[in-house]
């Protein structure tokens, strides 16, 4: 098998993670020392993907715990249970306003609260055990993913090529993507992309298509790394090059990964996202979002309460990448290049993260659990079956 790239690199206490700012030309470890760096990494994008940030999280309050015990034996917030809750509760608080709309960080974070709260009470953990009991709950946020992305792409891929021989198609499966859901957005394997994967690794794939997904580009500088680590053959596409796509090829789905997907199935995910589902419906091609149960939202009745994360006005007028033609061969460049005009302000730039996807456009959701799809006639997913 093909080897992938990976987010996060974990060695006892020490995290590295992979700047993705600098893809796919440079490559460069850099290590996370701290709450804080961890904070930053997530808010800036050197860490990005719904579950992978949720894993860079939960595991740097894990290291921040178990280095602080290695430091000192008895820490002045190990110091009774009061002291624990006072002291960590805040560091979860503050890792969880990286960023707003991916509920995958919410729910660790929510997680490691509820065992805070949960430790705290039970007069049977004393204090040492307690501050364990976080490392290892940290540490196994990001140990699930990778067993769950398996188990989800399986269940994918099966429906989708379940549907095209309903459909009447019994050919190998042409899909679409959009962003970057694959080693790089998790802990391994990957969400959307696990399903291309395993469709690849069975031999059931024609090609797989992805957009380039301006403006941070995790398509063209992510998706297609990856795709190529893998040895997977696929086409890369414009965003703005989908309708012609649909009209001119036959593509069997469209798959997507998600950043929230609220109880009636409506799912926030990268921007775009909404603009394929649209035009998926036109050419009555599957639309399938493909998530952890970490990423539905229960709590929220529809899409409509999303909070959606704007980005600075300035990622919008910049791409990043090599310089061309490579001045050095042998050396890899970096550069970030501005192609408005200077001037523009936030006032005349839009440039929303992600888009919400209304359920009625999403014909199946899988989960690690199964697969959800629409009754006959309804315009909304009963989750209760996958979460
Ligand atoms: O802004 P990003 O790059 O973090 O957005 C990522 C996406 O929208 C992904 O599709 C989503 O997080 C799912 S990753 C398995």
């Amino acid at each position: 098998m093909a080897s992938a790239l990976t987010s996060i690199r974990v060695s006892g206490d020490d995290i590295e993670i992979v700047n993705q700012l600098l893809l796919p030309h440079v490559i460069e470890f850099i290590p996370i020392t701290s709450i804080e760096e961890a904070h930053d990494a997530i808010k800036s994008m050197k860490i990005r993907g719904a579950p992978a940030i949720a894993s860079l999280a939960a595991l740097s309050l894990s290291s921040y715990i178990s280095k602080a015990l290695k430091a000192d034996p008895q820490p002045p917030f190990l110091s009774g249970k009061d002291a624990l809750r006072k002291h960590i509760q805040p560091l979860i608080d503050y890792l969880n306003t990286s960023r707003p709309t991916a509920v995958n960080l919410g729910a660790a974070m929510r997680r490691l609260s509820a065992l805070l709260e949960r430790v705290a009470l039970d007069e049977s953990v004393d204090v040492p055990q307690a501050a364990r009991q976080l490392i290892e709950e940290g540490r196994a946020v990001a140990d699930e993913d990778v067993g769950r992305n398996h188990a989800m792409a399986k269940l994918g891929a099966d429906w989708l090529e379940g549907r095209a021989k309903q459909l009447g198609n019994d050919e190998k499966l042409n899909v679409l993507t959009v962003c970057n859901t694959g080693s790089l957005a998790t802990s391994g394997y990957g969400t959307a992309l696990g399903l291309i994967t395993n469709l690849h690794e069975t031999g059931r794939l024609g090609r797989a298509y992805f957009t380039q997904t301006a403006p941070y580009h995790q398509g063209s500088r992510l998706t297609a790394m990856e795709l190529q680590a893998l040895k997977i053959h696929s086409v890369m596409i414009c965003d703005t090059m989908v309708g012609s796509l649909f009209q001119n090829h036959k593509i069997h789905g469209v798959v997507v990964g998600a950043d929230r997907i609220a109880k009636n199935g409506d799912t926030a995910n990268k921007i775009g996202t909404y603009n394929a589902a649209v035009l998926a419906a036109r050419h009555k091609i599957p639309f399938v979002v493909v998530a952890p149960i970490s990423t539905v939202d229960m709590a929220i009745p529809d899409g409509s309460h999303i909070p959606i994360e704007q980005r600075p006005a300035i990622e919008a007028c910049l791409v990043r990448g090599a310089i061309y033609p490579p001045p050095d061969k042998d050396k890899p460049s970096q550069a970030v290049v501005m192609f408005t005009p200077p001037g523009l302000d936030a006032d005349s730039i839009y440039n929303p993260s992600f888009d919400v996807t209304p359920a009625e456009l999403i014909t199946a959701i899988v989960t690690e659990k199964g697969v959800a799809t629409r009754k006959e006639g309804e315009e909304v997913f009963s989750l209760n079956s996958v979460v």
